[in-house]
């Protein structure tokens, strides 16, 4: 039989990157990856559950993949990733052809899985112990596990931790991911290291916490904290971009906002969710700081890096949330006036706290507060962008596309423009000159002015 892999990734950047980790481990079996799940021996959806609209979906494309599972016998589907860590066995009860279920922390055994189902060892395999293992690559695995860049590739994640403690009061991720570990310093110098060999440019520190790296666990290192962390990965030559998501308001420190003012490389541009414009509300939800508190923090980040582009997550119609709690958040966007954000309408995750909280937002009022919170974002957006007309400004290139190309400034603004008629040396991750001259709410147009 072929080996080939079909893997559909949802969800976040750990998922992105644990769909690397298998991709290289099923390669080493002599997999290679397909486009379609009709062409594959292998399908795996990665799946996330971050709200119940993310679940709903996998359960749907299962659905869809009954048919091809049907008319190729040989094939095997299985689902990984934070659906498959929470509703384990579940999945097999309901979608009866799926043939394994491999949990957020098992996916090194996903060769050994593949292995026993196709020599008929097992009918099923569910894989699905939390805390047993790593799931970002040990030292020794270094060298297996991280991706070749292939031509083209400019910029990659590296995962620094796993896990997360916060048990913020609507979030499974603390129940899918497991308990915060910090990756050992050496192994992730080494990572990059071997990253910026292959041409790789542009470095982001992962994990769901990054502010609180070290604190918890850490691995053989003593005590490094993230902007030590930081300060270290900086100094790697070839690194021209260093960014890093995401962060806790609650663990940002004086340290790292001095590496915006100090580090060339890091990029200015802090993903900062607050979630919430109410006390009220951000006590509920177990953040553990205020908006005066976190409005502090924006304002001290500002004068160490004046140029910094902040941007954030927002939850409406958390349960309890009054529309006094919601006009505080509208507040909150009008003070800071954030570059952009994502915005989201709360949802009732399996296992987590808020589930069980009295005083539901109505659906229609959720949707009613989140059209108006974004057509405010997406003015101030508009107006913010405004403000890079007639600037200059360092962009990355991500795609090429004929004599159009997209690329990215340090503060995170996608920017089109021509490529010049005499300049067909271009390549994705160079960093071109733009003159900037037209703004839209998503993105910025301009002009090179040299290569
Ligand atoms: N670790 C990050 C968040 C990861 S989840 C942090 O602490 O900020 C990404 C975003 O999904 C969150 O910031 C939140 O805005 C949103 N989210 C998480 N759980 C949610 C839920 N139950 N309902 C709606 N949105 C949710
Ligand atoms: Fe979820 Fe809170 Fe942890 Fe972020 S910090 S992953 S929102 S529990
Ligand atoms: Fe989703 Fe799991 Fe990431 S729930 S956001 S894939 S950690």
């Amino acid at each position: 039989m072929e080996n080939t892999l079909y893997i559909k990734t949802f969800g976040c950047q750990m998922n992105e990157r644990d769909s690397e980790i298998i991709e290289q481990l099923l390669a080493q079996d002599g997999f290679r990856s397909v486009d379609t799940p009709e062409s594959a021996s292998v399908v795996i959806l990665n799946t996330c559950s971050i709200r119940a609209k993310a679940e709903q979906k996998v359960y749907s494309l299962l659905g869809q993949l009954r048919d091809s599972r049907k008319k190729a016998p040989e094939m095997l589907v299985g689902v990984a990733g934070c659906v498959a860590q929470q509703e384990s066995r579940r999945i097999l009860e309901r979608m009866p052809h799926v043939d394994f279920v491999i949990g957020t922390q098992q996916i090194y055994q996903l060769p050994d899985i593949v292995q026993r189902l196709r020599s008929r060892q097992t009918e099923k395999e569910i894989s699905t112990d939390l805390e047993s293992q790593f799931t970002i690559p040990p030292f020794q695995k270094l060298h297996e596990t991280v991706p070749k860049a292939g031509s083209g590739d400019f910029r990659r994640f590296v995962t620094i931790m796993q896990g997360c403690n916060n048990y913020c009061s609507y979030c499974v991720v603390p129940h899918t991911r497991g308990r915060e570990v910090s990756r050992p310093v050496k192994d992730i110098l080494e990572e990059v290291r071997i990253l910026v060999r292959q041409g790789i440019k542009e470095i982001t520190l992962l994990g769901q916490n990054v502010n609180s790296y070290g604190m918890t666990n850490p691995v053989a290192d003593g005590k490094v904290s993230f902007s030590q962390l930081l300060r270290q990965v900086a100094e790697i030559k070839g690194v021209e971009r260093l960014r890093f998501t995401t962060s806790n308001p609650k663990d940002l420190s004086k340290e790292l906002m001095r590496c915006f003012a100090e580090l060339d490389n890091l990029c200015p541009h802090f993903h900062l969710p607050v979630q919430a414009g109410s006390n009220r509300v951000l006590a509920a939800m177990n953040r553990k700081y205020t908006v005066e508190e976190y409005l502090y923090k924006v304002k001290s980040l500002r004068e160490y890096r004046p140029d910094i582009a902040i941007a954030t997550d927002i939850i409406v119609g958390f349960p309890g949330e009054s529309e006094i709690d919601f006009q505080g958040t509208m507040d909150l966007l009008e003070q800071v006036r954030f570059h952009g954000s994502f915005s989201f309408k709360y949802s009732d995750r399996p296992n987590t706290r808020s589930a069980d909280f009295s005083d539901k937002v109505p659906e229609d009022v959720k949707s009613e507060r989140l059209s108006r919170f974004q057509r405010r974002q997406d003015q101030i957006s508009l107006e913010r962008n405004r403000e890079y007309i007639g600037t200059t400004q360092h962009v990355m290139i991500e795609s090429i596309d004929g004599s159009t190309c997209k690329g990215r400034t340090p503060t995170n603004h996608i920017v089109h423009f021509s490529r010049p008629e005499n300049l067909f040396t271009f390549t994705t991750g160079q960093t071109v000159l733009v003159s900037v001259q037209q703004a839209g709410k998503h993105s910025l147009k301009g002009t090179v002015i040299n290569s």
